[in-house]
């Protein structure tokens, strides 16, 4: 071949280029141009390292304030992926089972790693320090992580959400509205001195109760319990993924994320500041929450003894 010809394979990607850009009513040449005088991409421009390290802005002098920010950081975007996950199944528009057992892995996944790693959090700092610098970060909690939120509301119908107290009178009301107003943590954020509801929650919901909301009627008919009803009833893989999710969402994340709480709070009045004021012996434990995604998949006794498994296996 003349060493001044162009190699053939080149040629033909040119000509597709070209085709490329005229569908577009755009010059090829002008972005060949561009092509030449642009950078190689780096590792550290693409994953935008420099942004992301300079993301944790501790508020205190306390070195373990570090590890407090980063580990939430690390939970929000699993999170992200969760939703990513969730996000790709309802837009699907012919759902395949593998596509939908292999989203649901993935989702299992990235809950396994955050339960796995919580002991960043319970071991990981020093009581003295959190104690310290909790207390300049208040009112914020990890109770207004809206991703978490969005995740229960795209997994379920928002019945199962409600309240357990009210859960059964409102099953005969679809009514969004009504079941928004008495969603699980809403209760939960109580002041535990006043009865009001806290600081934490009035704050959460201004800025978020609207897209909750819209998510609640978005994902109405197509939340995970629903695609699996409507899709895969009988599905063994997808039932036995949907059990890993839910125990996984709901038993084993909540204990593992207690168990932090249980470390730096225990019982004792003062530490309660820390977290607000709420009553969060009575609100974190998944025996008294009762949240199920998909309730029909658990029988009678596990749902009575919902979590109770999960804390015996702990302890043994
Ligand atoms: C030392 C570490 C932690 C402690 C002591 C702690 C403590 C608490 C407490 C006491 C509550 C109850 C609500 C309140 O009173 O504010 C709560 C709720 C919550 N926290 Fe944490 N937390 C810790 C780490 C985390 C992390 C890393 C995340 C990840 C985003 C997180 C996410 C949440 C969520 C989502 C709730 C609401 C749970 C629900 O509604 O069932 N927390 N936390």
């Amino acid at each position: 071949m003349d060493k001044s010809s162009l190699d053939p394979v080149l040629l033909e990607q040119l000509k597709k280029l070209q085709q490329k850009y005229a569908v577009m009513g755009q010059d090829l040449s002008s972005y060949l141009d561009g092509l030449l005088h642009a950078d190689y991409l780096t590792y550290w421009d693409y994953i935008h390292l420099d942004t992301l390290l300079s993301l944790q802005n501790p508020k205190t002098q306390f070195p373990d304030e570090k590890v407090f920010i980063v580990y939430h950081q690390i939970t929000e975007l699993y999170f992200n992926l969760v939703l990513w996950e969730i996000e790709q199944i309802a837009a699907k528009e012919k759902l395949e089972e593998k596509f939908f057992v292999e989203r649901l892995t993935r989702i299992v996944r990235y809950f396994q790693m955050l339960e796995n790693s919580f002991s960043v959090m319970v071991d990981g700092m020093e009581k003295d320090q959190f104690l310290k610098f909790r207390m300049s970060l208040l009112p914020a909690s990890g109770f207004q992580s809206a991703q978490y939120r969005i995740i229960e509301i795209c997994s379920t119908d928002l019945i199962n959400l409600v309240h357990v107290e009210f859960r059964e009178a409102m099953m005969e009301y679809s009514d969004i509205e009504q079941q928004i107003e008495h969603l699980y943590w809403r209760s939960g954020a109580t002041e535990l001195a006043s009865g009001k509801k806290t600081l934490t929650l009035q704050q959460f919901e201004e800025k978020y109760k609207k897209n909750f909301k819209e998510t609640g009627m978005k994902y109405r008919d197509r939340n995970l319990r629903k695609i699996y009803l409507r899709h895969f009833p009988e599905s063994h893989e997808v039932i036995k993924r949907l059990r890993e999710f839910d125990e996984l969402a709901n038993v084993l994340w909540p204990l593992a994320h207690m168990r932090s709480a249980g470390r730096y709070l225990q019982r004792d009045p003062d530490n309660i500041k820390a977290t607000g004021g709420t009553n969060w012996q009575k609100y974190l434990p998944p025996r008294f929450q009762k949240i199920m995604f998909f309730p029909e998949l658990w029988n009678d006794q596990e749902k009575e003894e919902w979590g109770k498994a999960a804390i015996i296996k702990a302890l043994q």
